[in-house]
């Protein structure tokens, strides 16, 4: 845990967790992920801004009180009531008994939903509300669908700081440290891609209405303070910069290519592929869709202008690990405004190709034809086909060069 000075009013409780394997059940942590709560000490009122996930309640509560006697909090502002935020409400309103709960009006259903709270104890605020907290005013801006219908933002005039919750956030533990400058920033920024491209990405959209309007507002950003990973103080607009840049997605000139393999042939095809792509000067992102976990690979396809499918035919049908990469694409909606073509080897029927194109189409993708299949082991001459066929991949990839 660490406490650290964020401005001259505001504290960030900062919550390491390296035990969690998967995110939300799904996406790994290699590196961890950290859970950001922050205070506030306005001269007339204290308020506390998002909790922590509730296996770190007792702690949470514990190091509140080495900051705050807690029946002076006023208010919790509850942004978006995912649990890794909302975990110690429970345990905080136990023993801050003055506390009410400020939320979007539809988390005030979520929270009665979730934690059976009582009328009086939640109260919604509108789009653009002010709260004067003596010294300073927080304002309450309403970015729904970031990543849930619940969200919003708070930001605190005077000095600047954006409350964004998930927004602008990453994966990746803090180890003991908060800020932008403290931090090995390629790191966070990759993470931060990794999370943008598992979590808020199906919202894309959103994140440009939110940052237009947020914009269009004037407001003067010191310090972007999101609830997952660093704090941005030192250059508070790159976060902000990147994250319009994946929603909007900027395409780097690159293939990745998708495939599996369980007895080699199809992996024959996608080096000769690969080699094809790279002959024209094209990175390729290569994946064993059997062996990488699918967050790492949606990473890569945020801004990939063109992928490639390989799979064996698998009991009549698409191989299933791949089928399961496509079920996260189709949920990400990222299938929309890219290009995709396929390949692979099969035994005695190619069905798995049609049911391939079937999805891909029927997810946005512009095919392209034709896909290169091959029955049985891939002879020298297929594999000459094959880097053939990369070179055409690699050569559509590259009209995305700006
Ligand atoms: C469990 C299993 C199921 C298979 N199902 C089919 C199938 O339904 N239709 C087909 O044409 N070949 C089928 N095959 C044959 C494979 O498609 C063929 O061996 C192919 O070369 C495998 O490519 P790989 O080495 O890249 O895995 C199957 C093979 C295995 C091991
Ligand atoms: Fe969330
Ligand atoms: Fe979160």
């Amino acid at each position: 845990m660490t406490v650290g000075k964020v401005s001259d009013r505001v504290y960030c409780l900062s919550y390491d967790d390296k035990d969690l394997d998967l995110f939300e059940s799904l996406w790994p942590l290699p590196l961890g992920v950290s859970y950001n709560s922050y205070i506030i000490f306005g001269d007339e009122k204290t308020i506390l801004l998002d909790t922590v996930p509730q296996r770190f309640s007792e702690r949470f509560i514990e190091d509140l009180k080495g900051l705050v006697d807690l029946k002076s909090i006023d208010f919790l502002v509850s942004h978006h009531l995912e649990h890794d935020h909302s975990g110690s409400i429970l345990a905080l309103l136990r023993e801050a008994v003055n506390c009410k709960i400020l939320c979007s009006s539809f988390a005030v259903n979520l929270h009665k939903a979730f934690f059976n709270l009582s009328e009086n104890m939640v109260k919604s605020v509108n789009d653009g509300m002010s709260m004067d907290i003596g010294g300073d005013t927080l304002t309450f801006h309403l970015t729904p669908w970031l990543h849930w219908p619940d969200t919003m933002m708070s930001f605190l005039n005077l000095e600047g700081v954006l409350f964004s919750c998930d927004a602008f956030g990453s994966f990746g533990a803090l180890n003991g440290k908060l800020f932008d400058n403290e931090v090995d920033l390629n790191i966070y920024l990759d993470e931060a891609k990794r999370y943008f491209s598992n979590i808020v990405v199906g919202y894309r959209e959103h994140v440009i209405k939110a940052v237009e309007k947020l914009s269009s507002l004037g407001l003067n950003f010191k310090i972007i303070a999101p609830s997952h990973g660093p704090i941005y103080k030192f250059n508070p607009l790159l976060i902000v910069d990147k994250y319009v840049s994946w929603s909007k997605p900027e395409f780097e000139v690159k293939v990745v290519l998708i495939y599996g393999s369980m007895y080699g042939h199809t992996k024959m095809l996608a080096e000769a592929i690969g080699m094809g792509v790279e002959s024209t000067g094209v990175r390729v992102a290569s994946f064993d869709a059997s062996r990488v976990n699918v967050s790492f690979i949606l990473k890569e396809v945020l801004d990939a202008p063109v992928l490639v499918f390989g799979t064996p035919t698998y009991d009549a049908n698409v191989f299933p690990t791949i089928l399961n990469v496509l079920d996260f694409i189709e949920v990400k909606k990222l299938g929309v405004g890219r290009y995709a073509s396929i390949f692979g080897c099969y035994g005695w029927g190619p069905s798995a190709y049609g049911i391939l194109m079937g999805r891909l189409k029927s997810m946005g993708f512009n095919l392209v034809e034709p896909f290169l299949t091959v029955r049985g082991a891939p002879s020298s001459s297929d594999l000459d086909n094959a880097k053939k066929f990369g070179v055409k991949i690699g050569e559509l990839a590259l009209k995305f060069k700006k």
